[in-house]
């Protein structure tokens, strides 16, 4: 695959490279625009290896940024950290992200990452911001575990300058007086927090109303939210109803049907 992009062009071309570490994963969330691809492969160390000593040597070629996840959860790798080592020795000084949903970061765990001593970011998804809307997409007692996981990795990279660490919030239309506590607590030790509006309709389990007919992105993300977070104030009503009921404050507006 790389040498045909390489063979494309003969201009140097940036690139921000995705790598999955996995293909596995702890959890099903419903909103997981990775979930239909899920499998049972794990990346092996030295077939990494080949693979970026193959983009350093392309002329054509500069990885700007390394993003090791898109998949599934990278932790469920048990050679994760042998990854992180490899990518460090291969690309030093190429800025690395990943995400975890941080259910898996248990202390022995994060040492084992944090060992590897190299400059990258870890974002740990948190969705909505307290735990009814993250654990509707994640599952129950998810919040409690991210929650556990994001502060164990707060206290060890306290300090180290390896290690810088982030949030990675799928805005579920919460307002910020709904937010947990803790979550908030958090949220003042992290190094950046990313909120973004859900990508794409989620899981195959959902009865989401067809999407094709929606004008802008705002409706979009209206419709995810009602289906994620009952809190959210507009339900759509059944397909055979007269259009969209609203039990709702005043500040909402309903997308009609
Ligand atoms: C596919 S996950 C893989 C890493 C890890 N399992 C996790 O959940 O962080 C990568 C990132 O995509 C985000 N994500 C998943 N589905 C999304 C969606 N529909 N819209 C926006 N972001 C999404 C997750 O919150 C996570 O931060
Ligand atoms: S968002 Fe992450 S944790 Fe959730 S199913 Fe997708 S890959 Fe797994």
């Amino acid at each position: 695959m790389f040498d045909s992009v390489a063979a494309y062009s003969q201009d140097v071309r940036p690139v921000w490279l995705w790598l999955d570490p996995t293909t596995r994963c702890n959890l099903a969330c419903r909103l997981c625009y990775t979930k239909q691809s899920h499998g049972k492969l794990d990346m092996d160390p030295d077939d990494l290896r080949r693979s970026l000593r193959k983009l350093t040597s392309s002329p054509t070629i500069e990885v700007k940024t390394i993003h090791l996840n898109w998949r599934g959860e990278p932790l469920m790798n048990p050679h994760f950290a042998e990854l992180l080592a490899v990518t460090r020795d291969e690309m030093p000084g190429i800025q690395l992200q990943w995400h975890t949903n941080g259910t898996m970061l248990t202390e022995k765990r994060f040492r084992e990452v944090l060992a590897v001593r190299h400059r990258h970011k870890i974002f740990v998804s948190i969705d909505g911001g307290n735990r009814l809307s993250h654990d509707l997409n994640r599952g129950e007692g998810s919040f409690d575990r991210s929650m556990r996981g994001l502060r164990t990795l707060l206290d060890l990279a306290e300090g180290d300058p390896w290690v810088k660490v982030g949030v990675y919030q799928i805005d579920l239309g919460e307002p910020l007086e709904a937010y947990d506590p803790t979550f908030l607590e958090l949220l003042e030790r992290v190094d950046d927090h990313v909120k973004v509006t859900p990508l794409l309709p989620g899981g195959l389990h959902q009865a989401l109303p067809d999407p094709s007919g929606l004008e802008s992105e705002e409706e979009l993300h209206r419709m995810m939210n009602q289906d994620v977070n009952p809190r959210f104030p507009c339900r759509r009503a059944p397909a055979s109803g007269p259009g969209t009921s609203c039990a709702s404050p005043p500040t909402a507006t309903c997308p009609s049907a």
